[in-house]
This record gives C-alpha cells, sequence and structure tokens, in this order.
C-alpha cells in the first residue's frame, strides 16, 4: 500500500492551515489506493534545527531527529500544506525539512497552497527548488486557494466545492501514480 503523508506548515494560533490539512486527509482517507496520514508539526513539535552535523552525514543525535527520521522514511510520498510568507515559505516547514535528507529521497511531493490572490504559488515555486536538493520529485498537480478568506462561513470554516475536491482527487491520482512508479525506483536504487 502507497502511503502519504500530509505536512502542516503553519502552527501559529489561530492558523488557518489546518483546515485545508484536514480536508486533503479526509478526501485521501476515503481513496482505496493510499493510507493517507496527517502529520500536524503543532504536535510534532520539533525545535529549531539542534542537529550539529548536517542531516547528509546521517548522523542524529537527539531523539526527536530519529523518531521524525522514521515517520519521514516510512512514506512513500507527500502533501506540503503550505501557507505564504513574505512570498516565500513558512520557516517551520522548511525547519523539518531541513532536519532530513536520505528520507526524502525519490519521493513525490504535492502542494496545497493558500494566500492572497496568487494563492500561496510563490512559496510553492520556492518549495519546488527546495526539493530538487533533496531529491525529491515536485509534483504540477496542485490545490491553490486564492483569498481564501472571502470564502470563509460565519465560523469560519473554508467553503470547499466541487472544483476543489475535482482538483484534490487530480492531484491524489498523480500523487499515488508516482509514489508507486517511485518507490520501484528506490528499490531497484538499494539494489545496486
Ligand atoms: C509573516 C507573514 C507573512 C505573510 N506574507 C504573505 C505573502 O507573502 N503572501 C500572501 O499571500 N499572504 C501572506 N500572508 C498572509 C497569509 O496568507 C495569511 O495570514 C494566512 O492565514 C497564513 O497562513 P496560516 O494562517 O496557516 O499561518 C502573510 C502572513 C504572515 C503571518
Amino acid at each position: 500500500m502507497i502511503r502519504i503523508k500530509i505536512i502542516t506548515g503553519s502552527v501559529r494560533p489561530g492558523r488557518f492551515n489546518i483546515q485545508p490539512a484536514t480536508w486533503i486527509y479526509e478526501i485521501a482517507k476515503k481513496r482505496i489506493d493510499m493510507e493517507a496520514e496527517l502529520l500536524d508539526l503543532l504536535n510534532i513539535n520539533l525545535p529549531f534545527l539542534d542537529e550539529s552535523v548536517p542531516p547528509s552525514q546521517r548522523q542524529y543525535s537527539k531523539g526527536h531527529t530519529k523518531k521524525w527520521s522514521k515517520i519521514i522514511k516510512e512514506a512513500d510520498g507527500f502533501i506540503f500544506v503550505t501557507p505564504e510568507y513574505n512570498h516565500g515559505v513558512s520557516p517551520v516547514l522548511k525547519n523539518a525539512v531541513d532536519y532530513l535528507f536520505y528520507e526524502w529521497h525519490y519521493k513525490p511531493v504535492s502542494f496545497i497552497s493558500y494566500g492572497s490572490l496568487a494563492a500561496g504559488s510563490r512559496a510553492v515555486e520556492h518549495w519546488r527548488g527546495i526539493a530538487a536538493e533533496i531529491k525529491m520529485y515536485d509534483l504540477r498537480e496542485q490545490v491553490m486557494l486564492s483569498n481564501y478568506w472571502e470564502n470563509l462561513d460565519e465560523n469560519g470554516k473554508y467553503q470547499f466545492n466541487d472544483a476543489h475536491e475535482k482538483s484534490a482527487n487530480t492531484m491524489l491520482d498523480a500523487l499515488t501514480f508516482w509514489a508507486r512508479k517511485m518507490k520501484e525506483a528506490r528499490a531497484e536504487l538499494q539494489k545496486q
């Protein structure tokens, strides 16, 4: 079974992030072609990177790093749910990514982004450059929520519609396809 891990990109009080993260998790859970898990960085609670040796050396000293490594290693693909902060990526998600190296290799990543008119797309473009360095395969298929605050009900709940769900499933189709292919590729690479 393909294991897809959804990672939140904000831990701020009152964050919007958890809404799209929970929404995509519920959609992913209904599918039979994947096993989805929601990784909320608020609970994972990693400190700012506190390892003395770079992750490419694989000499983890801290319990939280070893635990995070195991969680990411067992995944076949990812969804990063990302805000855009000053036209860049959110520090909490970048920090979580920077902790590890090999664990991300040869795995696909899709994005859900949100923000003003550009819908967080500038943050996603930054993520694509970062993904290349950690040998992730970033997928074109993504979900974008522009001016998300215009689509909240009186309780602050985002009104997802059928078009959103359709683009979410298009993204998940691509993600599982590549996650399967890259799982095979990883097995082949391990044999070498
Ligand atoms: C530090 C900071 C910088 C921001 N910069 C941008 C930005 O560059 N582009 C944008 O569309 N929204 C920006 N915003 C507004 C965010 O889209 C909005 O606050 C969103 O709710 C942040 O996601 P979060 O609530 O999940 O943390 C910024 C917000 C913060 C807190």
